[in-house]
């Protein structure tokens, strides 16, 4: 397919509208070099992301996983990565107020519902939606590959229910046509949405493969997104005047709640990845920060296994233990660790009989729950330490302080200022490493070199940018006074 100048155009004008915006929004403010360099980096983050989506040779509403063809070939649409990026179109579709980047953005959404549903309805898929990818060019990829991956359905759902609401609050000209091809309680399902929550709904309980493609089994971080699209399903179905699928999707839903529960290894004090193992590799540790990105992603506002809860804050705070000893990077303690996949991971980027490597989202994602702590404690007022997360808190405040078991820390005492303030340090230390192993023009690859720091791996990897986007975002909304 060729790529028409009139798509680079809207690129271009996009990308302007939204940089511009910033910038003034924050000239109003003293900052920090730190804060300019985070700044700069969004602003990239934004032209590359916004890159990869509208000015690539491909399907229109493809979302590439990245522009690299080869070595390794991640030009695909795959259905977790495009669904993540999306959820940040639509932050940014939200927060600009140039009108031309917003009908350019619209414009895409457009072609990326249309898209989607061509995946969704296409014959002879071998898992039908658990296909977890797509060739460019709209077609499908047949390939033997790690399928299902049922986190996709999930995760598409949610995003397109936050669209859902934009639409309907925006009253969008293209009106309720374009509604009900997202959402309709007609069965067996056709509209976008619904298709997904029916899938959903169905096969939970079913094996499949984890967001690595690798390992097939029950995970953690799967079955937290599609509880999250269930429960998010549910309002929607309900406004919608289908309350039998309603009460459907929520009983679905509380019945993962328990299955989830059985993740915590108490003993241990972490949340493991994956249970009932099938096939695929098998990792002995099952420490692993696809739980950490479960539960940011899955976060269903009701506080279960919230990133800022006190199990996934041990989880990371073993993860970061993991990892520190196994990359020569993080003998450099000027910044936090810099942390991979998991630790018995061998895939560097292009092969997997190598070693695994640091990358930018599990990295990101490790600053991302620090801010969000720092935002959550601060509207509590209290900090209180159990015996789940004391290792957390207290690796946080070093040996000078010691901490209590059942103990509580409220706003009053001077310990509360010290806590915040270092949640807030701790994450910009992981997200420095963003800064000082990615490229000096702010593009991002999958990984960091263990031992030299240097990027490898897919470059320009789409959701790097999106997972950089979403930490900053939670880094802005913690410094909000
Ligand atoms: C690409 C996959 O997405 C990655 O997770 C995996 O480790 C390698 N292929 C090897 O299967
Ligand atoms: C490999 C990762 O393991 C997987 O999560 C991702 O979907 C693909 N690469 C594409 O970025």
């Amino acid at each position: 397919m060729i790529t028409s100048p009139l798509r680079y155009i809207a690129f271009f004008t996009i990308v302007f509208g939204l940089l511009f915006q910033t910038v003034a929004s924050q000239a109003k403010t003293v900052h920090l070099r730190l804060d300019d360099a985070y700044l700069v980096q969004k602003n990239k983050s934004i032209e590359y992301l916004l890159n990869n989506c509208l000015s690539q040779p491909v399907y229109p509403g493809t979302i590439i996983a990245s522009p690299s063809r080869q070595q390794p070939d991640y030009f695909y649409h795959w259905v977790r990565d495009a669904a993540i990026t999306f959820s940040e179109m639509l932050t940014l579709y939200k927060e600009t107020s140039n009108s031309q980047t917003k009908s350019a953005l619209k414009k895409f959404i457009i072609d990326h519902i249309k898209l989607n549903q061509k995946f969704q309805k296409m014959p002879g898929l071998e898992k039908g939606l658990g296909e977890p990818k797509f060739r460019a060019d709209g077609t499908a990829f047949q390939d033997s590959w790690g399928r299902p991956q049922n986190d996709g359905p999930a995760l598409r759902a949610i995003y397109f229910i936050s669209l859902y609401e934009i639409i309907e609050n925006e009253g969008w000209s293209e009106g309720p046509g374009i509604l009900q091809s997202l959402y309709e309680s007609m069965l067996p399902a056709n509209s976008l949405i619904k298709m997904d929550l029916e899938y959903v709904a169905y096969h939970w309980r079913e094996s499949n493969f984890d967001l690595w493609e690798e390992v097939n089994g029950t995970h953690f971080f799967t079955l937290m997104v599609q509880r999250k699209a269930l429960l998010k399903g549910a309002e929607l179905a309900q406004k919608k005047n289908d309350s039998g699928a309603a009460a459907f999707y929520r009983q679905e839903a509380a019945k993962i709640t328990p299955e989830i529960e059985k993740f915590w290894n108490s003993s241990q004090g972490f949340i493991g990845a994956t249970r009932n193992h099938k096939a695929g590799i098998f990792k002995k540790s099952n420490l692993d920060t696809a739980v950490l990105l479960g539960a940011i992603l899955g976060d269903a506002g009701d506080g279960f296994m919230s990133p800022t809860s006190d199990r996934v804050l041990a989880s990371l705070q073993k993860l970061k233990e993991a990892f520190r000893n196994i990359y020569a990077i993080n003998q450099n303690t000027a910044m936090a660790e810099a942390l991979g996949r998991y630790p018995e991971d061998t895939y560097d980027g292009y092969s997997t009989n190598s070693v695994g490597n640091p990358w930018f989202i599990t990295t990101q994602t490790a600053a991302e729950i620090y801010y969000r702590t720092y935002t959550s404690l601060k509207k509590k007022g209290v900090v209180k330490i159990n015996s789940v997360n004391k290792k957390f808190y207290q690796a946080l405040l070093g040996k000078r302080i010691k901490l209590v078991e059942n103990s509580e820390i409220r706003s009053q005492n001077k310990l509360f200022a010290v806590i915040l303030n270092q949640l807030l340090t701790e994450g910009d230390r992981h997200l420095n490493r963003t800064l000082y192993h990615g490229n000096k023009n702010g593009s991002l690859s999958e990984q960091m070199n263990r031992n030299s720091g240097y990027m490898q791996g897919a470059a320009d990897l789409t959701w790097s940018y999106a997972s950089y986007l979403s930490t900053y975002g939670q880094r802005e909304r913690a410094q909000q006074r």
